[in-house]
């Protein structure tokens, strides 16, 4: 009896609909619907994932269009690729493409494709996990597909390839064998191993274009322990093809066990895996960064996160750190310049349990204190909008801070004293 996996009770009741009747146009125009890769695995594993890729034995984008004529979807094409984005009413994407086959022009090439069996599209796949498909086709409607003993692996906790060649085809799956193992606790089998290790005698993931290094790093990093996949990339084949200047000693290890601490209990909206990038690249300098920055093609504002945080970490926490008595608004002027994720990186630095408590301070109480006087009131006292008021309402803030004012009358005593001194 063939495995049912109980679809209806797995996806909202928008998707399954869709889902259904993707599996009811198969049936009607005689080809095949599948559901593949890692919304099955995570499925089987009892583990949340809605990230849904279709895949059909059929052009992609006209059976898009066809399902938009029963269904009320927003069409994206991506006509290069031949593949479709629907996104429905609710929101909620899911990929649909043909079924392809790959063919890699050279070691580490982006692969040229062209339209084939399901069989051959599971089995250009990186692990076994990852090349499970669940049929749609009315009549066999969510019943699994696993041509390559995916789910063997999946109760036995083995990362394994499909062929000899994955590693060498694309050596970014070295980095993902890891991440995979990391996150389901699993383990790399045997010979997959053996692989990993050929490929980077071979020199396969300095032969990688830097940009895709940088998308399976940030991947790495954005896992819920990435200290865990860096520590086993590490061992399996160093870091050297990252940066030669990262290395993974005993600071920069504990360093992230911090920052997962204060990643996981901020209530701020962060980039969490900025926090770990700017440990990771602490030993840098400011134009190795740059030129990562460049190299992994991150944002503008990405590297100003970043580069800010190089510039002036060492003088920041030097600063908290030292025994004198710092007032409310000498914290908040240190650390208000910082992005958030650059304060967290500063709180992941230190050991010192000052600096730890003045930067608690600044986090949960000096960021939530504002002036109640406005730039209103400024003009309502006479004073001449400029470039004055900013520096006035600063300075009514830092008093406000160190505690000196306690309310909207007393802000507006002292700023008609700044303006008139
Ligand atoms: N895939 C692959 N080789 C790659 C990248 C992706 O074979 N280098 C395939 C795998 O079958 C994978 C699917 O494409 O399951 C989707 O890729 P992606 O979304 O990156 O991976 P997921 O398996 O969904 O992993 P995650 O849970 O991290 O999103």
């Amino acid at each position: 009896m063939m495995k049912n996996l109980q679809l209806k009770k797995r996806l909202p009741k928008d998707v399954f609909s869709v889902v259904r009747k993707i599996g009811t146009l198969a049936e009607e125009s005689g080809f095949f619907a599948y559901i593949v890769g890692g919304f099955v695995r995570d499925l089987l594993l009892g583990v949340k994932n809605l990230d849904l890729d279709i895949v059909i034995e059929r052009d992609a984008l006209d059976v898009a269009r066809l399902l938009r004529k029963k269904i009320d979807f927003q069409l994206k094409t991506h006509k290069r690729f031949g593949t479709a984005t629907i996104i429905l009413p609710s929101g909620f994407k899911m990929d649909i493409a043909t079924s392809r086959r790959e063919h890699y022009a050279y070691p580490a090439a982006l692969p040229a494709v062209c339209p084939s069996s399901i069989r051959d599209d599971l089995f250009r796949r990186d692990f076994t996990i990852n090349a499970l498909a669940i049929k749609l086709n009315q009549g066999n409607f969510g019943q699994l597909l696993d041509l390559f003993d995916g789910c063997r692996d999946l109760k036995k906790g083995l990362v394994r390839v499909l062929h000899d060649k994955s590693f060498i085809d694309d050596p970014t799956r070295i980095l993902r064998a890891v991440r995979f193992e990391q996150r389901y606790d699993f383990t790399i089998e045997e010979h997959t191993k053996k692989l990993i290790d050929g490929a980077r005698r071979a020199g396969m993931l300095k032969q990688l274009s830097r940009f895709r290094i940088g998308d399976e790093l940030i991947l790495i990093l954005k896992e819920e322990d990435p200290l865990r996949c860096l520590l086993r990339l590490n061992k399996l084949c160093g870091l050297d093809f990252i940066h030669p200047s990262i290395k993974l000693g005993r600071g920069i290890s504990a360093g992230f066990k911090r920052a997962k601490k204060y990643i996981s209990l901020s209530d701020e909206a962060l980039d969490g895996w900025l926090v770990y990038f700017m440990l990771l690249t602490c030993p840098l300098d400011a134009k190795q960064i740059r030129g990562l920055c460049r190299d992994f093609s991150l944002t503008k504002s990405c590297q100003q996160r970043l580069e800010y945080f190089k510039k002036n970490a060492s003088g920041a926490l030097k600063e908290l750190k030292g025994k004198a008595a710092l007032s409310n608004h000498r914290i908040y002027e240190v650390l208000q310049p910082f992005s958030c994720e650059g304060v967290l990186g500063l709180t992941a630095l230190t050991e010192s349990r000052t600096t730890e408590k003045r930067i608690r301070l600044f986090l949960k109480k000096l960021t939530r204190i504002k002036t109640a006087l406005q730039g209103k009131d400024l003009e309502r006292i006479g004073l001449e909008p400029g470039p004055k008021y900013r520096q006035i309402l600063k300075k009514v803030l830092y008093e406000k801070l160190d505690g000196k004012l306690k309310n909207k009358r007393e802000e507006l005593k002292y700023a008609k004293w700044l303006s008139a001194s």
